[in-house]
């Protein structure tokens, strides 16, 4: 059996506009590179980050949280070095610290002879996501194990479904260089909601997961609405307004918040959209003074994976 790996941990888009903490999907155009390694002394280290600045301390850095939560349920005869290579940043909305969270479990699960599947490598990731976010939410984890769409039907006990992914289906995603932290993005948000509120939000939930299952763009379309969360979320990212509308403009299916933002994601039937969709929601922050960056992804059906 192998001593080390190098794996490719996958950015992700959480809530998919109207599934907020349920719904997410995988991306493949970024995502951190993590080595795992196994030790004679026993314990979890984290000897090496690159990128960002983030703790070493195994109990203050999300990687080690969940590595330290999946090493005590399997109580293994070995210790764990991580070494984490950040490419995804911090608060960005693209499931950076789920990355992380489900790079270290996922390799340590490799190394240990795969004792563990891929719900209950959620369920150990989930420990790291509560570090970041101060709630244990599963809607970026999910999608970076299993790939593609997913639903989380529920976190006690952890139910996960993989929802299959239409062909044409590009994201475009738009990362204005501001940080917007999960737990102040979750705390401005209201405690109870309408009715009716409730009522046409979860209509869009079941026809999204209906559309994505017969792969109906039109439906997508008209499932792709936050009328929840967005109208809270969207007063912290600048110019959000302007960019939906560009895109939407631009032939988008849908546009919202990717998680608790700032990056802000597109749907698009196609690649030759999906570029076009670029085109305008970079015009819109290209005319401020907010740096950004912009990617164009197809959706990722593997998720995490082994890299050598
Ligand atoms: N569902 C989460 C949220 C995703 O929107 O707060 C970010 O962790």
């Amino acid at each position: 059996m192998k001593n080390e790996i190098r794996i490719f941990s996958p950015a992700t888009v959480a809530n998919v506009a109207c599934g907020f903490d349920v719904l997410g999907f995988c991306l493949d155009s970024q995502g951190d590179e993590m080595v795992i390694r196994k030790t004679k002394e026993k314990g979890i280290k984290i000897t090496y980050i690159e990128g960002y600045d983030l703790p070493y301390e195994t109990d203050k850095n999300v990687a080690g949280v969940a590595a330290l939560a999946m090493y005590e349920n399997a109580k293994p005869d070995c210790g764990f070095e991580i070494e984490i290579y950040k490419r995804i940043k911090p608060g960005s909305g693209i499931g950076s610290s789920a990355a992380s969270a489900v790079g270290s479990v996922f390799g340590m699960n490799e190394l240990l002879g795969k004792p563990y599947n891929k719900t209950q490598l959620t369920y150990f990731a989930m420990k790291g996501e509560a570090l970041a976010s101060k709630s244990e939410h599963a809607d970026n984890l999910a999608p970076a194990i299993f790939g593609g769409f997913t639903l989380v039907k529920s976190t006690l006990p952890l139910d996960i479904l993989q929802i299959p992914t239409p062909t044409e289906l590009y994201a475009t995603i738009i990362h204005p260089q501001i940080e917007i932290k999960t737990s102040e993005a979750r705390e401005i948000l209201p405690k109870n909601i309408p009715l009716k509120d409730a009522i046409a939000q979860w209509a869009n939930v079941g026809s999204l997961v209906h559309a994505l299952h017969i792969s109906d763009y039109k439906l997508i379309h008209r499932s792709l609405q936050d009328i929840i969360v967005e109208p809270y979320r969207k007063q912290l990212i600048p110019h959000f307004d302007d960019v939906k509308f560009s895109a939407m403009e631009a032939g988008a299916l849908g546009c919202a918040i990717s998680g608790s933002g700032p990056s802000i994601f597109t749907l698009n039937k196609g690649i030759e959209i999906a570029k076009n969709v670029k085109d305008a929601m970079s015009l819109i922050y290209s005319k401020t003074n907010i740096d950004f960056d912009i990617h164009i992804s197809k959706i990722n059906t593997q998720g995490i994976k082994i890299i050598n």
